[in-house]
């Protein structure tokens, strides 16, 4: 791992990995070899630079699509998950397929990109139910279920970034299915953690992030399933994704195309598949193991501490994230004790989940979250951080 990942130099214990993960070299490498090697423009030129800057862009797109189980035109390269939802919503609203009258179906555990961007359908009819969770922010697949009845569409974090929480998505996915209901999951906590085939859970789109799963910033995914590629309208339109273009009126190129309007993000792309190519001879399945038990450790050895408060499952549902409290002190000051005396970065505030921690009952919590460098070290020191926090607030 030393040798993979130049961060680790730092002697940083980084235990904010729900926010973004750091890279290895094969990930930086790519990016840099294709800006001093290989960089042009891609698709409209015909130079060998450009045609093959154009192969690597579209080589990479097959690579990320089979992480995921998808055909390489079924997935769309977007800035990342926000944008994903966004580019969804919007699209799915222009092309028809929700309208006045539908209802969406999400939960209280979703983090506000996924949330917003649906509150924004309200204004055309479109009206939003919600599957509520326990005080613990535990979501039972049973009520989701239960409150399927009307609903068109459902949208639906995979992997709760505040409570860790891995959702059943091949039951819920199964119910929504028999009902007809259209299926989009927020997987921007879950391709980074566990294995996801769009194919097998037979979902309709999936939104995710590189930068979550040791790739670049300002490059993610959105899958969408062949049958709507035809009927689905872009979400931005200009260069780059036309057939033919008047003063009047343009047709569109074929998918994916058409939904890339612009020269995307090349280098990035190349990197994103880079990442993939790490992941995947690091092993999906190695990745969940070390993530799931890192996390029962982490929570094993957080219940010992009496001034520690733990919200999520706390059982093996719960993978890669553990979110608390302590006792008496705001966890702004807790990630600051462990920052400057013992170099441990956690994350703290409302992790874009405000109506979550309102359902929790506070305003903030300190989110440590793991990824496959990490080690029960790292979780010890942690621990000694926060006894550390306990007597300096007495
Ligand atoms: C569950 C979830 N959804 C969506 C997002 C947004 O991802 P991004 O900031 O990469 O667009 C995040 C980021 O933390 C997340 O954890």
């Amino acid at each position: 791992m030393k040798e993979d990942f130049p961060f680790l130099e730092r002697g940083v214990v980084y235990l904010d990995n729900a926010a973004t993960t750091q890279k290895p070299n094969r990930v930086i490498e790519a990016i840099s070899n294709f800006y001093r090697y290989h960089n042009a423009n891609i698709h409209r030129g015909i130079h060998t630079l450009s045609i093959e800057a154009t192969d690597m862009y579209e080589r990479s797109r097959e690579r990320v699509a089979s992480f995921i189980g998808a055909k390489p035109k079924e997935l769309i390269f977007t800035y990342g998950t926000t944008s994903s939802i966004n580019f969804l919503a919007v699209s799915l609203l222009r092309s028809g397929i929700l309208k006045e009258g539908d209802v969406i179906l999400l939960s209280s555990l979703e983090h506000h990109s996924n949330l917003l961007p649906w509150q924004n359908l309200k204004k055309f009819g479109i009206s939003l139910k919600f599957v509520d969770v326990d005080e613990k922010g535990v979501l039972n697949e049973e009520d989701v279920i239960r409150s399927m009845e009307g609903v068109r569409f459902l949208s639906l974090t995979g992997l709760s970034n505040v409570t860790g929480q891995r959702v059943d998505l091949e039951r819920v996915t199964d119910a929504a299915k028999k009902r007809g209901i259209l299926v989009h999951i927020d997987g921007a906590q879950t391709v980074p953690h566990v294995k996801l085939d769009v194919s097998k859970l037979g979902i309709d789109f999936l939104s995710f992030s590189a930068h979550k799963m040791l790739g670049p910033t300002g490059i993610g995914g959105l899958y969408i399933n062949e049958k709507y590629l035809e009927a689905f309208s872009p979400f931005l339109v200009g260069g780059g994704m036309i057939s033919r273009v008047t003063l009047e009126d343009s047709t569109y190129a074929d998918p994916p195309e058409k939904f890339e309007a612009g020269t995307p993000n090349i280098a990035g792309a190349v990197g994103f598949a880079a990442a993939v190519d790490y992941l995947n001879s690091f092993g999906m399945e190695r990745v969940e193991k070390t993530d799931r038990d890192l996390t029962r450790y982490a929570i094993e050895s957080l219940k010992k501490l009496d001034f520690v408060k733990l919200y999520g499952p706390g059982d093996e549902r719960q993978v890669s994230i553990v979110s608390f409290n302590v006792d008496g002190a705001h966890p702004h000051d807790v990630a600051t004790v462990l920052d400057e005396e013992y170099k441990v970065a956690i994350r703290t505030g409302h992790h874009c989940a405000q109506p979550l921690m309102r359902r929790l009952g506070v305003s903030a919590t300190c989110r440590a979250s793991f990824y496959l460098y990490n080690t029960w070290e790292d979780v010890d020191k942690l621990v000694e951080g926060l006894k550390r926090v306990k007597k300096w607030i007495g």
